[in-house]
């Protein structure tokens, strides 16, 4: 059977710890293993800007011993000049795997049901579960086992970082609380199977209004831009609605002690973080950013494998 990473609850509790481990691993001798060995070609392609995913990916791709063939959704066109079945088919007997940033998650699940060949969210509008996944690697390195810890996101709780965090905390057994205003909720079937999720790993899901009730004892606090892609015209009111859920220093300082900062960038000082809180000693956004890297690695290996 052919499996795909379309959503982080793709992966059960074993699966992903593995994978987070198998990236520890990777992370620790690049250089050593060659899944993609041939090379394999793996396509991964863009309809929406990017730097970490693409770069992450093009590297990664290219130290398991694989060529990346990255695609500009621009030039391609994916379900205009030609149907998503039609590109996924094409593309599944080229490559060995598909990555692919996107608008609707529905797009993403026609190309997985037609392309014959394992395929990887590399962002839609609901769900960025690479980002999460290097997300979880860099709170074991900081924090150590995910089991019981408290990951608070604060912004817009209706945004795929969120759901994408609900899902894969989850699935690691931790406490995920998402914070946001009124109009910016979770979807509730998505918060219900979260919760469903956590009954089996002993953590927990909620959407705590109030973001300093949400921050207080957090281990992680984290955030990320208001103006989700597609939503800059609505970036005015968003500025004034948010601001009481800025990840600042007063905010940060309800955490447990020790907590550390995550933001998946790119990052807007002055606005959803302060530059104070970003740059500070508690804000991991660097490893953060690194393991996109190692953690894409890990699932490619995995899928491929
Ligand atoms: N965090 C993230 O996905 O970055 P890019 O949009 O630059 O790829």
């Amino acid at each position: 059977m052919i499996r795909h990473f379309l959503r982080d609850d793709d992966l059960t509790p074993a699966e992903q710890a593995a994978i987070l481990d198998l990236a520890a691993r990777l992370k620790q001798t690049p250089y050593d293993e060659k899944p993609l060995a041939g090379p394999k070609t793996i396509a991964v392609l863009f309809d929406k800007p990017t730097l970490r995913t693409q770069s992450s990916f093009v590297a990664g791709i290219a130290e398991l011993g694989g060529f990346p063939m990255v695609i500009d959704g621009n030039l391609a066109q994916i379900g205009v000049r030609e149907s998503i079945a039609d590109t996924a088919r094409v593309l599944g007997r080229t490559a060995s795997a598909i990555v692919w940033r996107t608008f609707d998650q529905s797009r993403l699940q026609e190309m997985a049901d037609n392309a014959g060949v394992p395929v990887v969210n590399a962002l839609t509008d609901q769900f960025h579960p690479c980002q999460t996944l290097a997300d979880l690697q860099t709170i074991r390195e900081h924090r150590g086992d995910l089991k019981g810890q408290t990951l608070t996101f604060l912004g817009d709780s209706a945004c795929n970082m969120s759901l994408s965090y609900l899902l894969s905390g989850a699935t690691a057994g931790m406490h995920v609380r998402v914070s946001g205003p009124a109009g910016y909720e979770p979807d509730t079937e998505l918060l219900k199977k979260a919760q469903q999720i956590a009954a089996t790993t002993g953590g927990s899901a909620d959407f705590v209004a109030d973001p300093v009730d949400a921050a207080t004892g957090a281990d992680v606090i984290a955030t990320d831009t208001w103006i989700s892609m597609g939503k800059e015209s609505e970036a005015g009111d968003r500025a004034e609605i948010f601001e009481p859920w800025q990840l600042n220093q007063s905010l940060l300082g309800k955490g447990a002690d020790g907590a550390i900062v995550l933001h998946c960038l790119p990052a807007y000082r002055g606005k959803e973080i302060t530059a104070e809180v970003i740059d500070g000693p508690q804000s991991v956004v660097w490893d953060e950013a690194e393991n996109r890297r190692h953690a894409q690695k890990a699932i490619l290996t995995w899928l491929v494998s």
